[in-house]
């Protein structure tokens, strides 16, 4: 880390250090700085607001309080823009966009003269994506969140995004509702600025974040339109005044010890599945590696025991309103490792001390009354996926948790959505739907086409799961029997890939195992036979180029090879 700071930091190359300063400063001057503001530390705000982004619509009013904090505390606040990702303003996937929004941030705070920063994040990309830059720079930074949205209401129930979109969106398929009702409900979904607010990816990896120690204690579930989200933006701004003086620098609270916290979260927290492709990627920033299995070990330890939908009943300002992360990190206390420091400048441990005391809530539950018994998410070994795959096994149909059935399969996105609602299709409810091409590689991008839909005749039915395998991801939002991250992906020529309509795949979560029961002699005739997708003129040019060349598959976190240092470590530390 640079020992030069505030405006004397970073300087433009020019040959002549004097010079660089005396124009930087000469341009800075028509801000209408004055010397003294120019002489302060100078604390980076990200600005990712986008008129695309609705879940950072507070951004700027956020921005505001961080600079008031800042200015509190006796330095000069700038804010400065990086890209910014919504899920649904991102084609052909945010997660294709991760990883530029992730170099976009660590060169700017590289780049410019900020002696800490305050990422400002929230939708389910942009804080992964903040906390790999901010890794990588290694640079004072502290996360802040925009804070989940308020519910909505409609006919008396509660209604949020975007667990409740996908199970209207499943009536409306169904013929249950119609369709002057789908869209009533439709502009009542996301009733106010703000994330997500069932336990999706955002507030998942807002929750982690907490537990990981790069947020301000009880930052994570703050509703974003509340004025206690604008008191903690303005702490937050003071505490980067105090992180940019203490040099507290991202490796010095992302430890091994700080990524087996955040693991706990996710897995007690019925966290989404996008959570550990995140995890991995920002603890990949700092030569951490998750060891899958150890992690699987983790969540037969760790319960679920937030009540949050997709895997229970209740919504984020429902959590914040029983006292937030504090609430669950203190039934996990024998778990965690209290002594990892966070960006506040004291321990987990002290952290929880100074929590407000704890009171009758039914919201997040005890030990021994958990939602789940096992953490939410479970890590599958078998010859379907040899380097792994998971399924959400708090959030599926128990009954299918051991299971075996003919396969169904799609050959890409493309031929699912051809095919999938076509009365012709063979498929009955014991079939298992397999989705081929659509991981980090072969979509591109690892779209959140997981949660493949019940084909409509079945749906018309009345079926409401089934088996469903894949090399996608899944949204956080969304439940069901659904295996996951395929590693490798198919679009690699692996067993995925060589699945055929008819096979028989068993799926036994209790012993962690996915297997496709065909004889090795005939994969390996399909394996010689398999060809490789073509590449298409888009693939051979720009970002798509980059991305394609150099992505990891889902247990390295998908993100660049080039932006991985060699890992020396594996977490969670667990002994076999
Ligand atoms: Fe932004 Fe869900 S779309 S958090």
């Amino acid at each position: 880390m640079s020992k030069k700071r505030g405006m004397r930091k970073n300087l433009t190359a020019y040959g002549d250090e004097g010079f660089s300063l005396f124009l930087r400063k000469a341009f800075i001057k028509a801000m209408g700085y004055t010397d003294d503001a120019l002489d302060r530390p100078i604390i980076g705000i990200t600005n990712t607001f986008s008129g695309f982004n609705a879940c950072h619509r507070t951004v700027p009013e956020l921005i505001e309080a961080v600079k008031r904090g800042v200015m509190l505390a006796g330095a000069l606040p700038v804010e400065f823009p990086t890209i910014t990702l919504h899920e649904s303003f991102a084609h052909p996937t945010s997660m294709y966009l991760r990883n530029l929004m992730a170099i976009d941030a660590e060169e700017m705070i590289r780049a410019q003269p900020v002696d800490a920063v305050v990422l400002i994040g929230g939708c389910d990309k942009t804080v992964p994506a903040l906390l790999m830059g901010a890794a990588s720079a290694n640079v004072p930074a502290i996360l802040m969140v925009t804070g989940p949205m308020v519910t909505g209401d409609h006919k008396g129930q509660r209604l949020g995004a975007c667990t409740d979109c996908r199970r209207f969106w499943a009536q409306y398929r169904a013929k249950e509702i119609d369709e002057e009702e789908i869209g009533e409900i439709n502009a009542k979904l996301c009733p106010s600025a703000g994330t997500c607010m069932v336990m999706g990816t955002a507030s998942t990896m807002a929750c982690c974040s907490e537990a990981l120690g790069m947020m301000l204690p009880g930052g994570a579930c703050i509703p974003a339109v509340l004025a206690e989200r604008l008191r903690n933006a303005e702490a937050t701004g003071a505490r980067a005044v105090a992180l940019s003086k203490e040099r507290l620098t991202p490796d010095k609270i992302m430890t091994p010890a700080a990524f087996e916290n955040a693991l706990r979260m996710l897995l007690a927290i019925g966290g989404s599945t996008n959570g550990i492709v995140h995890l991995a990627a920002i603890a990949g920033r700092l030569g951490i590696a998750i060891d899958l299995d150890a992690f699987d070990r983790m969540g037969r330890a760790t319960p679920v025991l937030v009540d949050l939908k997709p895997s229970g009943q209740h919504y984020m300002e429902d959590l914040y309103n029983a006292g937030g992360a504090a609430t669950i990190l203190r039934e996990l206390k024998p778990l965690l490792n209290l002594d990892a420091l966070t960006v506040s400048g004291r321990t987990l441990g002290r952290n929880l001390a100074d929590a407000p005391a704890p009171f009758a809530q039914r919201v997040v539950r005890s030990f021994k009354n958990p939602i789940f018994r096992e953490g939410g998410i479970a890590f599958l070994r078998g010859n379907l996926a040899p380097d792994g795959a998971i399924i959400k096994q708090s959030a599926m149909d128990p009954k299918l948790m051991r299971h075996e059935g003919r396969a169904v399969v799609f050959e890409s996105l493309e031929d699912l959505a051809n095919r999938i609602d076509d009365p012709r299709l063979d498929v009955s409810a014991d079939d298992v739907l397999v989705l081929k091409n659509a991981g980090p590689k072969g979509a591109p991008g690892m779209p959140e086409a997981g949660y493949i839909p019940i084909p409509k005749k079945l749906a018309q039915r009345g079926v409401k799961d089934m088996v469903r395998i894949s090399d996608a991801r899944m949204s956080g939002t969304a439940f069901g029997s659904i295996v996951l991250h395929v590693t490798p992906e198919s679009a690699l020529g692996s067993p995925l890939a060589l699945v055929k309509n008819g096979d028989r795949i068993r799926l036994d979560v209790p012993a962690r195992r996915l297997e496709l029961l065909v004889a090795g002699a005939e994969l390996k005739r399909r394996g010689k036979a398999w060809k490789a997708p073509k590449a298409s003129k888009e693939d051979r040019r720009g970002y798509r180029k980059l991305f394609l060349e150099t992505v990891t598959q889902a247990d390295r976190g998908c993100d660049f090879d080039f932006c991985v240092p060699e890992a020396k470590m594996r977490v969670p530390r667990l002994k076999k």
